[in-house]
């Protein structure tokens, strides 16, 4: 606090941190807040509200009473560094060794968080595919990089699964570029970046020599015969990529915080150190219980896809049946939509400050009772998310039921 003594010696200093003032609180977990504020459904934030596997609980329980109590090693606990190398290969068939390429964190936001802060210098350009998960924003911020966007397009006739130009990816790469930033499966659009897109980007990384790191969290959640392919895994890329994923989505723990960066030797030494001085590790028991779902039959992966499967056809009807323009997402659990239909009075005195997409999410949470996320906070500028709003189908069939009958008072 500035003190009169201060004020009067002339002194000012900032109390804020320019970079803790240059963004805002997470406008998704804001959404979480006013829904249970509101008592609405909570279609806005990517957590099931339905249980975990019982073996996955189970082996929670399990490593507690075989106390497994104490901080884990700094970057991760052996059986689950060995379970998610064993996975990686068997799935993407790409080696990492689990001594030196690999890092547990607090969720697969710390990794991004350490990754970055870990191989960005101040002024370091990072390419950022857009509409991005809202924490890319703060995690550029944070790290000293500057973000350069480039637009993925809605889906339209012309332009099927939210294509990107690619010569306009082309000239946000140069010499002060060192990473771009991949979602895929990706989160808002429901994307899957085909192999044909993938190769384009990593011969971009590789022609500007910079990293690619890439967030694969929805990896096993794909729909439409799509296909997961690692960045990881192309020609040219093990080496200059940095995976990043966890435990939350594909085994529906996203309060355990756990997630990993898989990356070469050099930057997992830097992650490592970063992440040390950061959190010291995530919890010792639930990285313990963590390995022996990573061990699960492909069986289960595929239940997992089918299951959401079923869920984006319930949820694309309802609100097609609502009035909402729907993008097919193609993986994870999101739905992205345009509200442009929607007539409803944005001339609310109580939404007048508002972007349309805010006073819309407003006005469902408190007068619809149905909460979702606005367009903008997947934007850098919040007008070019105006018309869009996200909606989540991890959630119950009663959870979706009870938001199809509070969609029946909305109009067009
Ligand atoms: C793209 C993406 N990355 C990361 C996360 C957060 O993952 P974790 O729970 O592992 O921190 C989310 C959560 O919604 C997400 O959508």
């Amino acid at each position: 606090m500035s003190t009169p003594e201060a004020k009067m010696a002339g002194i000012t200093r900032r109390m804020i941190s320019a970079k803790a003032e240059q963004f805002t609180e997470s406008v998704i977990r804001e959404m979480t807040r006013l829904a249970l504020k509101h008592n609405a459904v909570n279609l806005s934030q990517g957590f099931p509200d339905f249980a975990a596997p019982q073996e996955v609980k189970e082996a929670a329980r399990q490593a507690i009473s075989d106390d497994i109590n104490q901080y884990a090693i700094t970057w991760g606990a052996k059986p689950l560094r060995d379970a998610i190398v064993e996975k990686f290969e068997r799935t993407q068939n790409v080696h990492y060794d689990p001594e030196r390429e690999i890092t547990i964190c607090c969720g697969s936001t710390e990794a991004m968080m350490s990754a970055m802060m870990a191989v960005i210098n101040p002024g370091d350009e990072v390419v950022v595919f857009e509409p991005f998960y809202e924490n890319y924003g703060p995690d550029a911020i944070l790290s000293g990089a500057s973000p350069r966007f480039v637009r993925m397009q809605p889906p339209s006739a012309q332009n099927p699964d939210w294509s990107f130009d690619h010569e306009a990816l082309a000239a946000a790469f140069g010499p002060n570029t060192k990473a771009i930033i991949l979602n895929t499966p990706n989160n808002p659009t429901g994307k899957v970046f085909t192999r044909a897109e993938l190769e384009f980007i990593g011969e971009l990384c590789v022609r500007w020599n910079c990293y690619c790191i890439t967030d694969e969290i929805y990896e096993h959640i794909l729909y439409d015969g799509t296909e997961h392919i690692s960045m990881a895994q192309l020609d040219g890329m093990r080496d200059r990529t940095i995976v990043i994923n966890g435990m939350s989505k594909t085994y529906s723990v996203t309060g355990w915080r756990v997630g990993w960066a898989l990356a070469p030797p050099e930057p997992t030494q830097a992650i490592r150190k970063v992440h040390d001085f950061l959190t010291v590790g995530a919890a010792a028991p639930l990285q313990q219980a963590g390995a022996s779902p990573l061990h699960s039959p492909q069986s289960y992966y595929h239940g997992l896809a089918a299951t959401y499967s079923e869920k984006r056809a319930r949820l694309m009807k309802i609100l097609e049946a609502a009035g909402f323009t729907v993008y097919r997402p193609r993986g994870a659990y999101y739905i992205m939509t345009s509200i442009s239909h929607f007539h409803f009075p944005f001339d609310d005195p109580r939404f007048a400050s508002e972007t349309k997409d805010v006073a819309f999410a407003k006005y469902l949470v408190e007068e619809i009772g149905v909460a979702c996320v606005p367009g903008s906070s997947f934007y850098n500028d919040p007008q070019d998310g105006a018309s869009q709003v996200r909606f989540t189908f991890c959630k119950k069939p009663e959870t979706l039921a009870a938001a199809e009958a509070r969609f029946a008072k909305l109009r067009t």
